[in-house]
């Protein structure tokens, strides 16, 4: 695997990341993207109080734990991959800081190759613990995770009878706003790109928000299908849906953006 790419000019590094303080540090940058730029609602369902001292600490912490728990294929291989990109410190350029953050998650039907599709979504996600005898916002999740995942898991489904029966998912990017618009996503979605490859060539999928199709389209991501619809009981029919629309480098072309 290539430990990092360089671009020289901004100094831009991407890395796997060894350490949890970088999950931590990388913690901080979604919740500056997904929380306070773009308010996305399943982001923000999902960790509550994002934006006090007391629920970033437990984002960052259910973060590490995930980060802690990664399963590797039968090869050996991680199914799931933390990146980090960094930049130099402005004061102290022997420091780095981490301005974008990717995860990727090599996915499969059949063991070995790959994590399965989660079946049941309170206990993969931890839901009990995330909202205690909170049964409205328990389902309310499963429902609209469901529906984000459902193209992504009858296409893990669809490749079992390929070679290597397994996909690589790109499950999140997010750049700092502080640092978007310098290329940043771009080499994050570059590494997993080339990652695929040495894998055995399989093909990305991701759930694309209205920001990120913009760079996984230049990439090579075509749409497959309309936005996403989510089917969610008529009680959360009021709550702010993010728009996302499924996308993969091997399908055929689907016109949308
Ligand atoms: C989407 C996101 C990761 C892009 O990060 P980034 O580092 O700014 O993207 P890049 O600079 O690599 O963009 C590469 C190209 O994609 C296009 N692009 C990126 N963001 C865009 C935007 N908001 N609108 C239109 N085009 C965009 C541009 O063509 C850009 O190249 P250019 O700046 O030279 O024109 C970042 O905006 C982000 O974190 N957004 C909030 C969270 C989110 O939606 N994440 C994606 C989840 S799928």
């Amino acid at each position: 695997m290539a430990p990092h790419k360089r671009i020289p000019d901004l100094g831009l590094r991407i890395d796997i990341i060894q350490q949890p303080e970088d999950i931590i540090e990388a913690f901080d940058c979604v919740c500056e993207a997904f929380g306070r730029q773009v308010q996305d609602g399943i982001w923000i369902a999902m960790n509550p109080g994002w934006d006090t001292p007391k629920g970033r600490v437990c984002g960052a912490e259910r973060m590490v734990a995930r980060w802690r728990h990664k399963s590797n294929d039968k090869i050996g291989l991680p199914n799931t991959i933390f990146l980090k990109a960094t930049l130099p410190c402005p004061h102290d350029r022997e420091k780095r800081t981490i301005v974008g953050f990717s995860i990727w998650v090599q996915a499969s039907a059949i063991e070995g190759h790959g994590d399965p599709p989660a079946k049941d979504l309170v206990k993969s996600l931890n839901l009990n613990a995330l909202y205690p005898q909170n049964e409205p916002e328990q389902r309310y999740l499963c429902q609209i995770i469901s529906s984000l995942h459902k193209r992504r898991n009858e296409l893990i489904e669809e490749k079992v009878t390929t070679a290597p029966p397994a996909v690589l998912i790109l499950d999140m990017c997010a750049v700092d706003p502080a640092h978007q618009r310098k290329g940043i996503a771009r080499e994050l979605v570059r590494w997993g790109i080339d990652e695929a490859k040495r894998r055995g060539d399989l093909e990305i999928i991701t759930e694309a928000s209205v920001m990120g199709r913009h760079v996984y389209g230049q990439m090579g991501f075509q749409a497959d299908g309309h936005e996403i619809e989510y089917a969610v009981d008529n009680e959360f029919a009021s709550r702010r849906k993010p728009p996302n629309v499924f996308m993969r480098t091997n399908g055929t072309r689907f016109d949308l953006i």
